[in-house]
């Protein structure tokens, strides 16, 4: 039977998009996610129990999973979101992000190869990416596009990069039907707290040090993670197959801009002191290889699929810091010993450091 393959659809933007599109996709969707520490069920839990998706627990390290896998369904849409994901955590263990992120697309693409056996037509594998390929830019320099070669500076970048080539050479050489999509930092709800927004939410509320890398004058391109999604939609529909898509959000920042941001938020919903929370910023030793600046030239997503982001990030980040608010069993749940762990070898030397 036909159906779309939402891979990571337990994870942060993936289970964005299953969302989004589990109203109204056109064939049934299956999920398959490994629930490593940044998967989590419960954001998908009321689409599984209404029966709107089919769960599948799966690793996509493991090739015969996905041999299977493709063998029960005649999926028309891979949307690959499943990877590590987070820089950090590739500096202090690169090994899992070339099994999962290299090795794991490669096995995706020869399941789907093996089972589409060069019937292409109507098929689409959709691979999802990071402007981090393509390193870093200087205060000056014009931002990212489709053009800008790679040059990936951290673990996670250069195994994305490594997954961006396999896709390319896929298509290249077998007339694979795929796409790429190169997307700037997202944010939003469901996103796991170790990346910058949600850590510094939760930080702020709990009233825990907020540990700013460097100077926290490095500049990242915010994008609405509903955007990100609709971006999606709109490749999928419309999307040239083969063709690579750089999405961003048009929101250059820096981190003391956003952290501060939050922290006056935090402090008006809490009712403490106008910027109280402020008082909690550190500035901690950087994160090696640091990229300066990341920043995306969307034109070509906007020109020729008509799409554009319609949100602002300091105009969403009330209702964010609301979101946080109001799930703080979800956020209970996903804090497991995995993540207690993570921080303390993140943070607690850094913050020593400063204290
Ligand atoms: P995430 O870490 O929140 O989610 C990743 C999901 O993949 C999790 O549900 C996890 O359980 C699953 N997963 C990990 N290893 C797996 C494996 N071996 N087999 C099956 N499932 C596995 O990440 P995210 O932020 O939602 O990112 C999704 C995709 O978007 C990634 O490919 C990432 O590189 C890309 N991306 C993210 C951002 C961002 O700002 N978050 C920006 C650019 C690109
Ligand atoms: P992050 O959310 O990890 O995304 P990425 O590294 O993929 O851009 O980090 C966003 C920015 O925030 C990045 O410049 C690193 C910085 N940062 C901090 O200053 N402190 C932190 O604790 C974290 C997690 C990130």
């Amino acid at each position: 039977m036909s159906a779309w393959l939402i891979t990571g659809g337990a994870g942060f933007i993936g289970s964005n998009f299953v969302r989004a599109v589990a109203a109204d996709a056109p064939a049934p969707i299956v999920v398959l996610d490994a629930l490593t520490y940044s998967g989590n069920l419960a954001s998908i839990a009321e689409l599984i129990e209404a029966r709107r998706i089919q769960f599948v627990h799966a690793d996509i390290r493991d090739p015969d999973t996905l041999t299977e896998l493709f063998a029960r369904h005649d999926f028309q849409r891979v949307v690959h979101f499943a990877a590590e994901s987070h820089v950090d955590r590739s500096i202090l263990g690169p090994r899992a992000f070339v099994e999962t992120n290299v090795v794991g697309t490669l096995n995706l693409l020869a399941a789907a190869r093996d089972r589409w056996q060069g019937n292409f037509a109507q098929r689409l594998f959709l691979h999802i990416s990071t402007d981090e390929v393509f390193g870093t830019l200087a205060a000056t320099e014009p931002p990212f596009n489709e053009s800008t070669p790679y040059a990936p500076n951290s673990p996670y970048a250069a195994s994305k990069a490594a997954s961006d080539h396999l896709v390319r050479a896929w298509h290249h050489t077998y007339g694979f039907p795929a796409i790429i999509t190169n997307c700037s930092n997202n944010y939003g709800p469901w996103q796991f707290p170790e990346k910058l927004i949600p850590l510094m939410i939760l930080n702020a509320i709990e009233g825990r040090e907020l540990p700013v890398y460097g100077d926290g004058l490095q500049v990242r391109d915010w994008l609405h993670v509903a955007d990100h999604c609709d971006a999606l939609r709109v490749v999928l529909e419309r999307g040239t197959v083969g063709a690579t898509y750089c999405i961003g959000g048009g929101q250059q920042h820096t981190n003391l801009q956003v952290v501060s941001s939050i922290c006056d938020l935090v402090s008006e919903r809490l009712g403490q002191a106008p910027r109280a929370a402020r008082r909690l910023i550190r500035h901690v030793e950087d994160r090696p290889g640091h990229d300066r600046r990341y920043a995306i030239d969307s034109g070509k997503v906007r020109r020729e699929l008509g799409w554009s982001p319609r949100f602002d990030l300091m105009a969403s980040l009330p209702e964010l810091v609301d979101w946080y608010l109001a799930h703080a069993d979800w956020v209970a749940g996903i804090r497991s010993g995995d993540y207690l762990r993570f921080y303390e070898q993140q943070y607690s030397h850094r913050l020593r450091k400063t204290s």
